[in-house]
């Protein structure tokens, strides 16, 4: 195990691990020369590039034209039709991987199943006839609220076999969130679970559904699958057992081809404004993206058990937990509950059990099993794994030391990936048989990505400085609006630097070119590999009836990379509440992942002569720094030195 002291002298040293010669030779793209071929080869002609991507896609018909690019709005193959529950399912049946593990799932309370490609494609095409005969048409939204089990990536599948844009809701989300998400979509139908399993409790998701849908007069079915078994009400006409929905259905449920530009799923992320925005993905370029990425940067083969250790209501479950893995053919392996349940050792253990390869995880995960205590993975057998990847936020080299030793024997190549919700895949990461890596740096983007850090003008920055980190040409997985409000995708993503699609991050690189992420400059913070919007966590807390203003700021925590603090300040008269209340109400509102950390009630907020909070001001207090920098356009000063003396105190 590494310790600290050996960390300074590797960041002095900048150290780099290169893959080993064995990893290299066996890999997709081993060592330099292949990985400077195929970067010469996408930098000379990106678009032909993404083309050969394209073809190794089962096509229903051929595309006419490649992209379709009128800044800022792209088309991916144009012409082309496909369908991705057959890329992901039916073209797997023709040789020996029809009867090779698709899925292989373990519940919490330690139950388990495996679904061959030939089971996981029979129950996709009963459960999308069941759709069908609940009046699922192509282009009807339909949302998915469920618990990590394999009928999650069912519904998913069987959604895009009928070219029903899915949206999936992450099921830690409240009603509430699930409501306005459901309203936004316009979705007609829901499928959801009774509930899930927790940290051995049961997460009653059908109640959540029930206050959600209440407000939602547009959904005319829901369909419940029996996960947990606790008792549930059913709405009569409305609400129909999964198990009831497939009785009598057909297992032939034809693979028809759908527009390369028909939506595949909307997937709603915290933006700078209070409203979540709904991030549109569409067919044809997704799937090139997801497949190019899942096989490449997790190097997969035949004999490989992939982990992804997502949820399907985040991105990184939607491309590399179901459709990246699976259009490569790939075992995947899905777990259903807490990492700690019953026991710290709960991942180690099924990676021994089920002889996981390629396991992907959280920053933030590591981070706490790195607390935990290297005994816990030393009590198994993790000679399987033999490749890691993490995402969601920078890894600091300390943990990504301990990833490499304790989980990885030191044998295994660390692929360290950005990417966003609105990239659809990949963008920055090794490639594990080929780059060498550095503690902390995703490295560079991938052949096909045009990424740079630039300045406000998109110039770029010398090697060594700091920027914004933009894309420059756009990709096939690149979100293609914002559902239903086409002026915010401009807005948001391709106003702030001329002809550059804006990430939201800033970067450095360094002298060899790599990338650092050095984290949002929005108002967006990211809590345990998840961006949330401090305007949507404000705006739940001004709900409640006796707070006047409130203003949330991220500051750093050791185990989730940024914790949330709120200042509020009190309507006048009001009965005081306690931050208990005021953290529930957050809660209630968004979920659990956006509860506030801290609140500090003020009788003020610093704010500018125009009436802007200083946020920049408030995040120095919250990590407990003195407030520096320019502090002229301050309004009050006596705000800002109340809420310093408290802090002192
Ligand atoms: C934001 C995207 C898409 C994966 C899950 C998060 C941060 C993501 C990294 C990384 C440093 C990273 C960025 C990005 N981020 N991966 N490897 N190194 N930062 O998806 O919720 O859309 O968040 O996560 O800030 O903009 P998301």
């Amino acid at each position: 195990m590494s310790h600290p002291a050996h960390i300074t002298t590797l960041l002095k040293e900048g150290r780099v691990f290169k893959p080993s010669a064995a990893f290299a030779k066996a890999a997709h793209v081993g060592g330099r020369a292949a990985w400077d071929a195929l970067r010469r080869k996408a930098a000379k002609d990106p678009v032909r590039f993404w083309e050969e991507r394209a073809r190794e896609l089962l096509w229903a018909k051929p595309w006419r034209k490649a992209l379709d690019w009128k800044f800022p709005f792209a088309k991916w193959f144009v012409g082309g039709r496909l369908n991705v529950s057959a890329n992901c399912l039916d073209r797997h049946l023709d040789g020996p991987r029809a009867n090779k593990a698709a899925l292989v799932w373990e519940g919490e309370p330690g139950d388990q199943r495996t679904l061959t490609y030939r089971q996981l494609h029979r129950e996709v095409c009963v459960f999308a006839n069941a759709l069908k005969r609940l009046g699922v048409k192509a282009g009807d939204r339909v949302a998915i609220y469920m618990p990590m089990v394999p009928e999650a990536a069912v519904a998913m599948l069987a959604c895009a076999r009928l070219g029903a844009p899915h949206s999936v809701v992450f099921a830690g989300f409240s009603a509430e969130a699930l409501r306005d998400r459901i309203q936004d979509a316009g979705a007609k139908v829901v499928i959801a679970a009774d509930g899930g399993w927790r940290k051995g409790a049961v997460v009653p998701l059908k109640a959540a559904v029930d206050e959600a849908v209440a407000q939602c007069p547009a959904v005319e079915k829901v369909v419940i699958l029996r996960r947990t078994g606790q008792g549930v009400s059913m709405k009569d006409g409305r609400d129909v057992w999964w198990h009831d929905a497939v009785q009598g259905a057909s297992a032939d449920c034809p693979a028809v081809g759908h527009d390369s530009e028909n939506p595949l799923f909307i997937l709603y992320t915290s933006g700078s404004t209070g409203k979540p925005k709904g991030v549109l993905h569409t067919t044809g370029g997704y799937l090139t993206h997801a497949a190019y990425t899942a096989r490449l940067v997790f190097d997969l083969k035949e004999t490989d058990v992939f982990w992804c250790t997502a949820d399907i209501g985040w991105v990184t479950g939607h491309s590399y937990v179901v459709y990246g893995p699976l259009a490569n053919g790939a075992t995947v392996f899905m777990y259903e509950g807490a990492p700690m349940t019953p026991a710290p050792d709960r991942f180690w253990d099924m990676i021994e059990r089920h002889g996981v390869t390629v396991f992907y995880t959280a920053p933030t995960a590591i981070r706490a099993f790195v607390r935990l205590g290297g005994e816990h993975p030393a009590k198994h057998d993790l000679s399987s794994l033999r490749l890691l990847g993490t995402v969601g936020e920078p890894i600091n080299p300390e943990a990504w030391l301990w990833y490499h030793e304790a989980i990885g024997g030191g044998r295994c190549p660390i692929v360290d990936t950005w990417w966003q919700t609105e990239t659809g895949g990949i963008m920055i990461s090794p490639l594990p048989g080929a780059t060498p890596t550095k503690p902390g740096s995703a490295t560079v983007p991938l052949p096909g990505i045009e990424a740079a850090v630039v300045d406000r003008e998109g110039n770029p920055v010398p090697k060594g400085a700091g920027g914004l980190l933009a894309v420059r040409r756009p990709w096939p997985g690149m979100l293609r609006s914002v559902w239903g409000d086409p002026e915010r995708y401009r807005s948001q993503y391709f106003s702030q630097i001329p002809g550059c699609y804006f990430t939201g991050d800033g970067a450095r690189t360094d002298k060899d070119g790599y990338f650092w992420i050095l984290g949002r400059v929005d108002d967006v913070i990211n809590v345990a590999g998840h961006r949330l919007s401090t305007m949507e966590i404000e705006s739940a807390l001004v709900g409640h009836p006796r707070v006047a203003e409130a203003a949330v700021v991220g500051h750093p925590d050791e185990l989730k990379g940024q914790g949330i603090t709120a200042f509020v300040t009190m309507r006048g008269g009001a009965e005081p509440v306690t931050s208990e209340e005021l953290k529930a109400t957050v809660t209630k509102a968004i979920g659990a992942i956006a509860r506030p950390d801290v609140v500090r009630f003020t009788e003020s907020l610093p704010k500018t002569r125009s009436g802007k909070i200083m946020r920049r001001l408030l995040r120095d207090i919250a990590s407990g720094e003195k407030p520096t920098g320019d502090t002229t356009t301050l309004e009050d000063f006596a705000a800002l030195a109340r809420l310093q003396a408290a802090q002192e105190e």
